[in-house]
């Protein structure tokens, strides 16, 4: 079997992508959508494969047994592949699909294929208030072995402020896609506001999506996509993928999914130090992030 090793970031445009993205980039920036294809954009760790699971659930009318049909990387291929051999590339797969497809993303605004404006395809953003973002992405990069080593928890803050973790900074990715919202007409979501109504999420997916499912539906896609069916749901918890490149006994992908689980990771002091520094970078935008509901 063939081990992978932990990939190098390298800078693009200021945006430090891992170096398997990297070798990849023209092809990656090159994908021409079909205008029917819809993406779903995220910086990791907030809310990825909740909303794509959704998303796959309004698309099959709520049949569960459809979404079992294969691990969710299947179905919804990643773009900017981050998986390693012996997995397939995004790309590959989006080749033997036929639109209308579900592409996932993590890659910042500017960096998304030009094909998915001209081609005016359906966007959906998910976002998730900073530090749940940080706490999921310190447990992820433990166990995600083609990413760097985290290091120690307070150096990872450290870089999650400045920007220096794989996909760059969190806080140019919100925004970014948080400025062009109505420009570009991107169904902008929050992991809080989820956590809080799933059905009422949902419907707002059901209607930007233009798809007529009813309400007794809506209340089964809510049941099918809750944290403990979803963890337990061999083709969305990712334990398809094998264990040298996501190690599960470090750390499982279905982990927590709660919001305010910071409180247990960030000192007070740690706590303080980033509120001052979040309100710096934050001040130019007025998006309203919950870090408690
Ligand atoms: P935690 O590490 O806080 O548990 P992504 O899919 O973007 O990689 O995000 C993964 C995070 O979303 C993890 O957060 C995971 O537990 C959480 N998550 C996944 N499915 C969820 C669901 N159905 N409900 C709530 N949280 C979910």
């Amino acid at each position: 079997e063939k081990t992978v090793h932990r990939l190098s970031l390298i800078d693009v445009q200021g945006v430090p992508l891992k170096s398997q993205i990297v070798n990849n980039l023209d092809s990656i920036l090159q994908f021409c959508p079909d205008p029917s294809d819809l993406l779903i954009a995220t910086y990791p760790k907030a809310g990825t494969t909740w909303v794509q699971e959704i998303v796959d659930l309004l698309l099959n009318n709520g049949d569960a047994e459809a979404c079992k049909r294969a691990p969710i990387i299947n179905r919804n291929p990643f773009l900017d592949s981050c998986l390693s051999p012996p997995l397939p590339s995004g790309l590959d797969l989006l080749k033997e699909m036929k639109p209308p497809r579900v592409i996932k993303t993590h890659m910042p605004i500017q960096l998304v294929p030009k094909g998915f404006w001209d081609n005016k395809c359906k966007v959906i953003y998910v976002a998730r208030n900073a530090k749940d973002n940080v706490v999921s992405y310190f447990y992820f990069d433990q166990m995600n072995l083609t990413h760097p080593e985290p290091g120690s928890w307070d150096g990872y803050i450290q870089k999650f402020m400045k920007g220096q973790l794989s996909w760059g900074s969190w806080y140019d990715h919100v925004k970014g896609y948080w400025r062009e919202r109505k420009e570009r007409n991107i169904l902008y979501l929050l992991y809080e506001d989820m956590k809080e109504n799933p059905g009422r999420e949902i419907k707002k997916i059901r209607r930007y999506l233009g798809v007529s499912v009813s309400d007794d539906v809506i209340e089964r896609i809510v049941q099918l996509t809750s944290f403990k069916t979803m963890k337990d749901n061999p083709m969305a918890n990712y334990s398809f993928i094998p264990k040298l490149v996501f190690d599960q006994s470090v750390s499982l992908f279905m982990r927590k999914g709660e919001v305010g689980d910071w409180v247990n990771h960030f000192t007070p002091a740690q706590s303080q130090m980033f509120d001052e520094d979040y309100a710096k970078q934050m001040k130019d935008v007025d998006i309203q992030f919950r870090f408690r509901i």
